[in-house]
């Protein structure tokens, strides 16, 4: 079994490498579009108000940042956490005059404490290698009456966008690992037990956990997803371990079981998440 230490250093490598480019070529291609309708179901749980202090957590390019941002107004202030500095200086070039942008790991980084009215994350929570002391963490930055809000995907079977694809190429291509129920990845956070174990031994209130289910728009056509597949999720670590000849014939496959869900607009299977929220307790 891999250290927390080993698992941190292993995320911080995927999303400062292959993971942060693969993000940052497909976000306006593909990913703003897909998560536009969640972001805003998370946004509009979070509620920030004019002159709140918030935390973006695994801000990414800074999309909800900017967001956040606005909402919140000249007197407020965002501050957007990642560990991935090719998405910090993406998003630090979009010069929101409210927010700051800082390379960080929740684990770690050094928050004023007792300092902000809202943690806010869109998929940023999930790849903490201890997660318990990064909840901690954020929860010493919080003000007393503070609040959390994030949004994380359920299990893989609940999530067809993702695991269709996944299932139509494994056969072509090195095995995938599955990872170990306390491992960080985009599936992390799908069982709620486990949700609600950490948040609570990390000493946040009984959190509120919500099922949100929404079509995931995945590309304009099934041959133009398979021929952008492997840019991020678990398929960007397999294709990085493949030949040519393999991953031309998985991404044929993706094509061929996509091709059914193709309408007028565009490819779409269902996605489903939680919205958590929860007191700092
Ligand atoms: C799926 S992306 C989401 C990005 C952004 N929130 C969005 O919705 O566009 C996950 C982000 O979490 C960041 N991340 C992973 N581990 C982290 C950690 N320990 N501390 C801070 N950020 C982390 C990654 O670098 C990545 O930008």
């Amino acid at each position: 079994m891999k250290s927390k230490e080993e698992l941190a250093a292993e995320q911080a490598a995927f999303w400062n490498g292959p993971g942060g480019q693969g993000w940052l070529a497909s976000y306006h291609q593909r990913i703003e579009r897909s998560v536009a309708d969640l972001g805003r179901d998370v946004l509009s749980a979070a509620a920030a108000r004019p002159g709140e202090h918030v935390i973006d957590v695994g801000c990414g390019m800074g999309g909800t940042t900017a967001e956040l941002a606005r909402a919140i107004g000249p007197t407020g202030h965002v501050l957007g956490v990642d560990i991935s500095e090719p998405l910090i200086e993406r998003a630090r070039s979009h010069r929101v005059d409210n927010a700051t942008f800082v390379v960080g790991d929740a684990v770690t980084y050094p928050f004023k404490a007792a300092t902000y009215d809202l943690v806010f994350s869109r998929f940023g929570v999930m790849f903490f290698g201890d997660p318990v002391a990064a909840f901690k963490n954020l929860r010493h930055a919080l003000k007393p009456t503070g609040r959390l809000v994030f949004l994380c995907w359920r299990t893989p079977q609940e999530n067809p966008w993702g695991l269709v694809p996944l299932r139509a190429a494994a056969p072509f291509l090195p095995p995938i690992p599955r990872p170990g129920p306390e491992d960080p990845g985009q599936y992390s956070f799908g069982d709620r037990a486990r949700v609600e174990r950490i948040l609570t031994e990390a000493g946040f209130g009984t959190p509120d956990i919500k099922p949100i289910d929404r079509p995931i728009w995945m590309g304009s056509t099934a041959a133009e997803v398979a021929e952008n597949t492997g840019r991020f999720g678990p398929l960007a670590r397999a294709f990085a371990d493949a030949g040519p000849a393999a991953i031309e014939k998985a991404k044929a496959a993706i094509a061929e079981v996509l091709a059914p869900h193709q309408g007028s607009d565009g490819v779409m299977l269902p996605g489903a998440c939680w919205l958590v929220s929860a007191g700092k307790g």
